[in-house]
């Protein structure tokens, strides 16, 4: 286990001042490594704040790590102080400002500038210790990325209420696609769950990591529950954790097992409209709140790819989250039931959801949303978006986006996934319309939602970087940094991860230039990894048995139709691509005018689309001059080429960058070259089989043989 001195070190080492020449590069810092980035030593005289609240303490401490100097608590205003108080604090309620204040809820701050006499004077202002927790870091940002000034005048409140994270973490330590080590929450123990010191000390960098970018919400169980979840001892845990997170703003949240009530408590029945059942349920969740009054409510996967649900009983998806949301009501908690249910069948698997849950619109509770992936399969490198965004009118709709690259190269491919999520947050849905995207959409803009939120499949575990891939660490980090504020670009966002998480030796900022070239490889590499996997609407070419590397050819005799990629590509002689227009499955017509007009239309299809909507001919002439059959060989290759750039680059930053992370990313950089050949000749030579048409003889070709690659089998263990 990689889990290790250097996570434990670092509240220790923090704590300490020490030269940050002490510490071994592992990225077990993240982010937040506060390195001494040319700071000013004399930006602060001194604070003017609670210095035990934990906003100053982070502020301290951070401050401590950058300057090697430690400002003095002083009672008065002198030049140069930075105040933090809430609206409660007599000094703060002289500046005047309550009206603002009042208008940025519980977790909003403000940050401003002000002159007082003739002292220059930085205050951090907001309602809650939260929201002062929140403007610290935004200052912290501000002072690394080298953009304090006397002159802030920043007002902030997040886009969406619940930021949370999923962790798809089994009880046995085990983490279902997860790619880096171990649960942080859970191990496998043969008696009961115990909580060490080591875990107090992991899950604390945890809650700072997390309230540093804004979550607020982290769900710790897998969607495909265990009922074990709920018993006391359990749940004992889980007040271990809640406590650990308090501090820093963050709620926990279960998944849940929908047959609890029978398999955990002995019941006859889970059926959600028992009167015993939903005796059951209130007294369960009574339990949980003696222990933890923060709980943040129940994540749940329903009538999903075998997990039980209401649908058991011959009830609907809204008669069991609402039993469980009233459940909660007393306590505010709220449910979150996922919209990911599909059922093998003739119906088109990306129409399901949508007819499923339409019906139903309306008929929840007002504190039950629905989580929405963000397209109608299952987190491919591209998918058109989820029809349910704009559809459900009356009924809180929340994003559901995997942080962890399941589908996208694992542990082992440089993706950063901004790009991705700003592609969603940009689309405009058209259901109102122009300019229903569903940015406005999810953070109730467009109709009313009691609850707003996002969550994000975390990919966290307990190796030392906690995130596998060094620039993993920037989409745990992109994603809080959205849902906070969802109109941050891709580029805003990389910069800022970049400055913070990388210096030199010397802990100097990276000079322009290679921060440069590195935001360069992170805002290409989500179209680089479509080009060499599946590209122009290819989806699901995955293996069987991992998701990691290609086998469009894949078939298991006696398997789902629905978990083959025949299903999707439906290669054959005339073309390739699924019909899903009119004269197909028509998922088309789920969307709004006149998007399904635009889609159905082979001329009108964005072309990144076209073989999701499409079943289009060998011979099509795409809007280059192409045919269908050269623009995917052209692709795939544009795609290897730009991993191969990546590795030019990234060898170019090697002066600028810690030798260990510097190595370990130019290994990983190695790998995904490699699996991008594997990609492009497993897809080309395979589809090749049926368009029967030569790779244009300017492409690079192939170092395969088919066959070779169809006796490809992986260990599990390292890709699953
Ligand atoms: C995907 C993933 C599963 C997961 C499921 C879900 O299918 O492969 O591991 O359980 O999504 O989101 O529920």
């Amino acid at each position: 286990m990689k889990f290790n001195i250097m996570k434990k070190n670092i509240v220790f080492l923090f704590a300490l001042i020490i030269s940050l020449s002490a510490f071994p590069e592992d990225g077990s810092r993240l982010w937040l490594r506060y390195s001494t980035v040319n700071t000013n030593k004399n930006l602060f005289s001194g604070i003017l704040g609670n210095s035990e609240s934990t906003p100053c303490k982070e502020f301290d401490q951070a401050w401590k790590s950058m300057s090697h100097v430690s400002l003095t608590h002083n009672k008065s205003i002198i030049d140069k102080i930075l105040v933090i108080g809430t609206g409660k604090d007599n000094f703060i309620q002289s500046l005047k400002i309550s009206s603002e204040l009042k208008q940025l809820g519980s977790e909003g701050y403000l940050i401003r500038s002000f002159k007082v006499k003739n002292d220059s004077i930085t205050v951090i202002a907001a309602n809650t210790d939260i929201g002062l927790l929140y403007g610290v870091y935004h200052l912290l940002r501000l002072i690394q990325l080298n953009q304090f000034a006397r002159s802030l005048d920043i007002k902030e409140k997040p886009s969406y209420s619940v930021r949370i994270l999923n962790h798809w973490d089994n009880l046995d330590g085990s983490v279902e696609r997860g790619y880096a080590g171990h649960s942080i929450f859970w191990r496998y123990e043969e008696e009961h769950p115990t909580v060490t010191d080591k875990d107090i000390i992991m899950w604390k960098e945890y809650a700072r990591a997390n309230a540093s970018i804004g979550i607020n919400g982290t769900a710790l169980n897998n969607v495909n529950a265990s009922p074990k979840m709920l018993s006391g001892e359990y749940l004992q845990k889980v007040k271990a954790i809640a406590e650990v997170m308090r501090p820093f703003g963050i709620k926990v949240y279960l998944s849940i097992n929908f047959s609890s009530p029978s398999a955990l408590g002995g019941l006859k029945t889970s059926d959600p409209l028992d009167k015993e059942v939903v005796k059951w349920w209130s007294v369960k969740v009574k339990e949980i709140y003696h222990s933890i009054p923060d709980f943040g409510g129940f994540l749940v996967k329903a009538n999903s790819e075998g997990l039980p649900g209401p649908q058991d009983f011959g009830r609907t998806h809204a008669d069991g989250a609402n039993m469980l949301a009233d459940a909660l009501k007393p306590y505010g908690g709220i449910v979150m039931w996922r919209a990911f249910v599909y059922n093998p069948g003739e119906k088109d698997r990306a129409k399901q959801a949508y007819s499923e849950f339409m019906p139903l619109d309306g008929q929840f509770r007002d504190n039950v949303i629905i989580q929405v992936k963000n397209g109608p399969i299952d987190f491919q490198p591209r998918e058109a978006f989820n029809p349910l965004f704009g559809a459900m009118k009356k009924t809180s709709i929340m994003p559901e986006l995997q942080i962890t690259q399941e589908y996208l190269g694992q542990g082992n491919h440089l993706v950063f996934l901004a790009p991705m999520w700003k592609e969603l947050f940009d689309t405009d849905t058209h259901t109102e319309g122009n300019g229903t995207t569903i940015a406005n959409l999810t953070t109730g803009q467009v109709y009313p939602q009691k609850i707003t939120a996002i969550a994000g499949v975390a990919n966290i575990g307990n190796d030392a970087n906690w995130c596998g891939h060094h620039f993993a660490q920037s989409n745990w980090y992109a994603f809080g940094r959205l849902a906070w504020n969802n109109q941050l670009t891709s580029d805003e966002i990389a910069k800022e991860w970049i400055t913070m998480t990388f210096s030199n030796s010397n802990h100097e900022p990276l000079s322009d230039d290679p921060q440069t070239q590195i935001k360069k490889i992170m805002l290409q590499s989500r179209e680089a990894v479509i080009s060499y996997m599946m590209p122009l609407g290819l989806h699901h070419l995955f293996a069987w048995e991992h998701h990691y590397g290609p086998e469009p050819w894949c078939a298991v005799s006696g398997a789902r139709p629905d978990w083959l990629p025949s299903y999707y590509h439906k290669a054959d002689s005339v073309g390739l691509g699924f019909n899903r227009t009119t004269t197909g499955s028509d998922a088309v017509s789920q969307y709004s005018s006149p998007l399904r007009e635009k889609y159905n239309d082979i001329s009108t299809c964005p072309e990144n689309l076209i073989l999701w909507f499409h079943h289009v001919p060998w011979d099509y002439r795409m809007k280059n001059g192409r045919s269908l059959w050269d623009e995917l060989c052209y692709t795939y290759d544009s795609g290897v080429m730009q991993v191969r750039d990546f590795q030019k680059v990234w060898d170019k930053t090697e002066p600028y960058i810690d030798t260990q992370r510097f190595s370990e990313i130019q290994s990983k950089l190695r790998i995904q070259a490699r699996d991008a050949v594997w990609w492009k000749d497993a897809c080309l030579l395979y589809f090749q089989t049926y368009s029967k048409r030569p790779i244009p003889y300017d492409i690079e070709r192939p170092v395969h043989e088919l066959d070779d690659l169809k006796k490809i089998k992986l260990d599990l263990k390292q890709h699953n």
